[in-house]
């Protein structure tokens, strides 16, 4: 496998060669929040609102950060992906303990971590599960806290799935590692409305924002599972994925409706202003 570029604690290095503590409370209590910055050709899309969002996320493990370092590290790691496509990894942890201890210190310097990864992002749909959301209740902070989802998202696998989509109660949150949206029995795009359940997707605000003022402006809010029976087309959005359609959602009656002409105008919409943040991105 090819050298992947990796920095630890502003050491500059490969991946296979980064040595971690097992004091790291990344390690022990998942004490540790990250992003995933995806490039194209280079280039960053929405970089400040990532680093917004680890501001925010920061803020709310009170974790104090240098993000003027931070910024800086990401950007050595983003040089090595030049002209190509592909993501940033980045993590802070709180530190790493003396000894294990839910306590933490409060003198630990933070434990910084990333990674640049060159991709070729997907575009074929994919399959989903529907399961019980039973994440912790701070899904809004992009922690590595992340069990809930790994355990959903495998048990999906084992039945031939690539996701799942999570509800509350029957209202739907979101996917194991994006945000869904999905056009209910009237043609409207809805997807559930911000709130501690779900992640504040950036690929998410991209398309809400690109959709707003078109047939297509998205309705935010209370999003019953039952309404995914007879939608046409169900997506995901994240860094990662872009946008992605659903060919069907284990649980549901749903089935993908192909060349939905709606999905297919979204799609154009939200490659258009895809292309308009890639041009001001520096
Ligand atoms: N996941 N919801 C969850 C739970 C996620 O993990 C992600 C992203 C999203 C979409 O957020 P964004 O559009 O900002 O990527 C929503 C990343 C890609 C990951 O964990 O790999």
């Amino acid at each position: 496998m090819t050298k992947i570029p990796a920095i630890f604690q502003g050491e500059f290095n490969t991946l296979d060669q980064v040595r971690i503590s097992p004091l790291s409370r990344a390690y022990t209590f998942s004490d540790s929040i990250y992003e995933v910055i995806p490039y194209f050709l280079g280039k960053p899309l929405c970089f400040k609102e990532h680093m917004d969002r680890m501001g925010k996320s920061a803020h709310q493990m009170d974790l104090n950060v240098d993000f003027e370092c931070v910024i800086q590290e990401i950007n050595q790691l983003a040089d090595t992906l030049a002209d190509k496509d592909g993501y940033v990894y980045y993590q802070i942890s709180r530190g790493v303990d003396l000894v294990r201890s839910h306590f933490y210190q409060d003198d630990l310097d933070v434990e910084r971590f990333g990674y640049a990864m060159p991709i070729s992002f997907p575009s074929s749909a994919i399959s989903a599960m529907l399961c019980d959301d039973d994440r912790w209740g701070k899904c809004n902070i992009k922690s590595t806290s992340l069990l809930g989802n790994v355990l959903a998202m495998n048990k999906a696998r084992s039945l031939g799935c690539q996701e799942v989509v999570m509800h509350k109660d029957g209202f739907m949150t979101e996917a194991g590692s994006s945000n869904v949206f999905y056009f209910d029995s009237n043609g409207a795009v809805r997807t559930s409305a911000i709130s501690e359940n779900i992640l504040p997707g950036i690929t998410r605000a991209i398309l809400i924002s690109a959709l707003k003022e078109t047939p297509y402006c998205v309705k935010e809010g209370n999003c019953s599972i039952a309404d995914l029976n007879d939608s046409s087309c169900i997506f995901l959005t994240s860094s990662t994925k872009g946008i992605l359609p659903l060919t069907n959602l284990i649980g549901t009656d749903y089935k993908l409706q192909e060349n939905y002409q709606g999905y297919l105008d979204i799609v154009e919409l939200f490659n258009s202003a895809m292309q308009l943040h890639l041009e001001v991105s520096e």
